[in-house]
This record gives structure tokens, C-alpha cells and sequence, in this order.
């Protein structure tokens, strides 16, 4: 028995990086997946086959979260395939850097449209049916950015991830009532594709040293963080931020 059987999960951005070891997680817990991709097929193909291997159902659904015709879409062919929807992680994400009067509106404006809308889109699609079930567990990334620096380059990232918190917070207390709880995870210092460029070897050195753990988490930690919040015991627990970082960042 696992603690999600007879849920269906839909991740964004599933195919790599914190997605794919969030959807793996939520398998593993007993929830059917939904592995959303933009540009990696293959590789949410393969994480459908892991779910599948391990006894669940998954299907791969392809959408650019920033856009709401594919959003409308995948959400009717999650809800065709399993006919209900229970937990929404608005995973997908992207990053561009650079000292702030360097950034082109299109950098930042492409981080809003993935990061920001991305994530209200799905949760507007996704809230319906669940308000209707008057069930769901609504889990959104946003990162140690949010609330502290860590050098200069990621003003306008960080700005969207302040958005992420600050809709986390309000949507918690608009759908509350329905039986649907929202929250967030802000990661820190964890290697994926996006944060390699960041995590040089002098970097690393130098962080160590400070974090209380001493040592770096790994996209297992954020999953753990997902697959709890995506539980029925955690009905109690809304508006809030969990922060696997090692204690770098402490509220
Ligand atoms: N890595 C960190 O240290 C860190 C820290 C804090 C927060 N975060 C946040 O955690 C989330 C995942 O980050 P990550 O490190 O796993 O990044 P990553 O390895 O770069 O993966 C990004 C994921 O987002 C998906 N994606 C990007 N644009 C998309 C779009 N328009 N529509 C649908 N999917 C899209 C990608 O899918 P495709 O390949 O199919 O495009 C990919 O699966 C992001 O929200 C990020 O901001 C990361």
C-alpha cells in the first residue's frame, strides 16, 4: 500500500532535473503519473516506462506550460486518460543569468512566461476538477532565491520565484475552503542541468564550508519534500514554503 494509491499526479517539466525524480518519487508512493515535457520526448518516455515498471500508470503529455491552448489540452488528456486529477507540481522552470542591465526583456520576459505563467496556467486548468472533486494537493518550485542572494545575476529569476511564493500564499487562501491545499518547495544547492552552470568547483568549495549539514542535497530531497506535501496527511499544512537547502536559507 502506498500513501498516494488511487491518485493521479501530473508534474511539469518531468523528463529531467527535479520533475523526473519528483514523478519517479510519486510512483513510487503509489500515484498513476502524468509526465509533462516540452522538448525532451525521449526523456519522459523513459520516465513513463519507469513508472510503468514499477506497476503504475503513466502517460508522457507534451505542452509549453507558458502557452494556455497546450495547457487546456494536456490537462483534457490527463483527465481522459485517468479520468481525475489530485496533485498538480508546477516543476517546469528555466533560468537565463547575467548582471541586470545586460538582460534583454526577452530573457526576462521568457523567464516569466515558463516560470510565472507556466505555473498560473496549470493551475487554473488544473483546479477545476479539482474543485470539483473538492480534493488536491497544488505543489509549486520556487527556489532559495526567493528570499536570499547568492551574487550577482539572477535579479530577474528571482523576481520569479518572489511571484511563485507570493501566488503560493493567495491561492492557498482562495481554494482552502475547496479541500485543496497549496505549497511550495524552494530548492538550494542541488546539482540538475540548470544549476550546473552555477555550481562551479570553487563555488561548491566555498558554500560547504558554510552549510549547517555540510554537505549538498540531490533531486531526491526536493521529491521527498514533494511526495509529502502531495499526501492526504498533509491536509493541514497550506500557504507554505518547505526549503530542502541544507540550512543555507533559514526563515
Ligand atoms: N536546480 C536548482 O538548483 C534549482 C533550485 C531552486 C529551484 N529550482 C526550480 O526547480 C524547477 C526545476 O529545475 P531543474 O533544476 O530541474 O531544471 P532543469 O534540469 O533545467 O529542467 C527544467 C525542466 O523544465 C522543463 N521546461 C522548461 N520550459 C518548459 C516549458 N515551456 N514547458 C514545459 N516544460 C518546460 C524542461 O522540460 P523540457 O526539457 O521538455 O523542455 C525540464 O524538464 C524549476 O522551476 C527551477 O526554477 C531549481
Amino acid at each position: 500500500m502506498g500513501r498516494l494509491d488511487g491518485r493521479v499526479a501530473l508534474v511539469t517539466g518531468a523528463g529531467r532535473g527535479f520533475g523526473r525524480a519528483i514523478a519517479l518519487a510519486l510512483g513510487r508512493a503509489g500515484a498513476d503519473l502524468a509526465v509533462n515535457y516540452n522538448v525532451s520526448a525521449a526523456a519522459a518516455k523513459e520516465v513513463v516506462a519507469e513508472v510503468e515498471a514499477a506497476g503504475r500508470r503513466a502517460e508522457a503529455v507534451r505542452a509549453d506550460v507558458a502557452h494556455e491552448d497546450q495547457v487546456r489540452a494536456m490537462i483534457a488528456q490527463v483527465l481522459a486518460r485517468f479520468g481525475r486529477l489530485d496533485v498538480l507540481v508546477n516543476n517546469a522552470g528555466v533560468m537565463t543569468r547575467g548582471p541586470f542591465l545586460d538582460v534583454p526583456v526577452a530573457d526576462y520576459g521568457g523567464m516569466f512566461a515558463v516560470n510565472v505563467t507556466g505555473t498560473l496556467l496549470c493551475t487554473q486548468h488544473a483546479l477545476r476538477p479539482m474543485l470539483t472533486s473538492r480534493y488536491g494537493r497544488i505543489i509549486n518550485l520556487s527556489s532559495q532565491l526567493a528570499r536570499t542572494s547568492v551574487g550577482a545575476g539572477f535579479a530577474a529569476y528571482a523576481a520569479t520565484k518572489g511571484a511563485i511564493e507570493a501566488f503560493t500564499r493567495a491561492m492557498a487562501h482562495e481554494v482552502g475552503p475547496h479541500g485543496v491545499t497549496v505549497n511550495a518547495i524552494a530548492p538550494g544547492g542541488i546539482d540538475t542541468d540548470m544549476s550546473r552552470a552555477v555550481m562551479t568547483p570553487e563555488y561548491r568549495a566555498r558554500r560547504l564550508g558554510e552549510l549547517p549539514v555540510r554537505h549538498f542535497g540531490g533531486v531526491e530531497d526536493v521529491a521527498y519534500c514533494a511526495v509529502f506535501l502531495a499526501t492526504e496527511e498533509a491536509h493541514y499544512l497550506t500557504g507554505q514554503v518547505l526549503q530542502p537547502n541544507g540550512g543555507w536559507v533559514m526563515p
